[in-house]
């Protein structure tokens, strides 16, 4: 028999800036799911927040992508945004970009994370919550989880793991996906997820039965929107042991805070923090970006946990690194690398500012302005070709 492991996200407004959520308003959340687990719809769930992130972490026997199950997510976001709003909390009903539901929450806001599967003996799963960043910031830890022995051992030494994993990757700019093998196509797996505001890395599967290892949500919100309406704050699942990571090769991926985009306004990059549930709130800048590891087994669809599992000492230095370089990429102000580059600044509020300037530049000679690539190619100018 299988069952679905859903995780479902959005931020629908919190206190005092983007900082958390309202305790009323995971109450409201959790009313709403806890009926549908009454009813039946729902085998189990956990409600919590990383940050301004509400988190929906239900199993149920719908499969992914069921419409009953991304309704109930829709109207648990909504009854969390209700309270936002008679409270008068910032950003209520931040995520939630349409009117209406459609079937489907994938492209209205939320972000999901799904995986169905087949329970094994025991199903150890890690579920990853982030804020204050962008879907691309686990590109890095999963390709270390599934394709770094350095990282995970279990890739030298467990016959189980020794052939590898097969990354699938979107591109979330075209709508595409491709399927590459690791450790053979190792490269060009980088070559494509060393830039991840543009290749995420969606799920991962073993490579000897196709077992599905980990999924990534991909929602991007300023794709969807066309404008800056927050940060996409990514979610994650991973499921661990029996052939696949351990538990420790997994979380062991975190260990580095790497930089990531997001933190202020979604326009600057920092190190991404692994927290606790006590450090799951926001402050300085807005951040910085941070991520939080809940443990479970799943027995018939029952959720065992959560092990709340950065809340250890093994993480301490890692959060005092991550502090130090928040100081040393803050005191770059507002100078890239520090903010994002343009590409990413697009969908910000920035080029209102400088369309404001467009018409002070004057021409100037003392330049030597190199020609575009189109031009080169055919060998004229757009002067030359009017
Ligand atoms: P235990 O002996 O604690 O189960 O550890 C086994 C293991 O493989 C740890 O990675
Ligand atoms: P969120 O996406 O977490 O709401 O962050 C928005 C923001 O602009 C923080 O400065
Ligand atoms: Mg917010
Ligand atoms: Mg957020
Ligand atoms: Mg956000």
């Amino acid at each position: 028999e299988k069952i679905t492991l859903s995780v479902i996200k959005a931020d629908v407004g919190s206190i005092s800036g983007h900082v958390m959520p309202h305790p009323d308003q995971l109450a409201a959340a959790t009313k709403v799911l806890a009926e549908a687990k009454q009813k039946g719809l729902l085998i189990d769930f956990h409600v919590t927040h990383v940050g301004d992130d509400i988190q929906l972490i239900m199993t149920h026997r719908k499969g992914v992508d069921a419409p009953e199950i991304h309704e109930l997510a829709w109207n648990a976001f909504k009854a969390a945004a209700k309270v936002a709003r008679e409270l008068k909390l910032y950003a209520a009903g931040q995520d939630l970009l349409s009117d209406a539901f459609s079937g489907n929450v994938r492209g209205l806001g939320p972000g999901v994370a799904e995986i169905e599967m087949v329970e094994r003996k025991a199903e150890p799963v890690i579920t990853f919550h982030a804020d204050k960043t962008e879907p691309g910031a686990f590109n890095l830890p999963i390709f270390r989880i599934f394709a770094d022995p350095f990282n995970t051992a279990g890739l030298v030494i467990d016959p189980r793991m020794h052939d590898g994993f097969i990354f699938e990757v979107y591109d979330v700019f075209e709508g595409k996906s491709v399927k590459l093998s690791a450790p053979e196509e190792m490269y060009d797996i980088l070559a494509l997820i060393g830039t991840p505001g543009r290749y995420v890395v969606r799920r991962v599967y073993r490579k000897s039965d196709n077992l599905q290892a980990a999924v990534v949500s991909v929602e991007r919100l300023n794709l969807i929107a066309g404008k800056y309406v927050g940060k996409d704050d990514p979610v994650a699942i991973v499921r661990a042991q029996h052939g696949l990571p351990a538990a420790g090769e997994v979380l062991e991926a975190f260990s580095f805070p790497h930089l990531v985009a997001g933190w202020m306004r979604g326009s600057h990059h920092g190190p991404l923090i692994p927290v606790p549930q006590r450090y799951a709130k926001v402050t300085r800048f807005d951040g910085p970006p941070r991520v939080m590891a809940l443990g479970w087994n799943i027995a018939k669809g029952k959720l065992i946990g959560p092990v709340d599992l950065f809340d250890d000492v093994a993480f301490d230095e890692t959060r005092r690194l991550a502090v130090q370089i928040a100081e040393y990429m803050r005191r770059h102000g507002p100078f890239m690398p520090h903010r994002l580059g343009p590409e990413e600044m697009e969908y910000t509020t920035l080029p209102a500012v400088l369309e404001k300037l467009k018409d002070r530049f004057v021409k100037t000679e003392e330049v030597h302005v190199i020609r575009r690539h189109s031009e080169l190619l055919s060998g004229t100018s757009e002067e030359e070709q009017k």
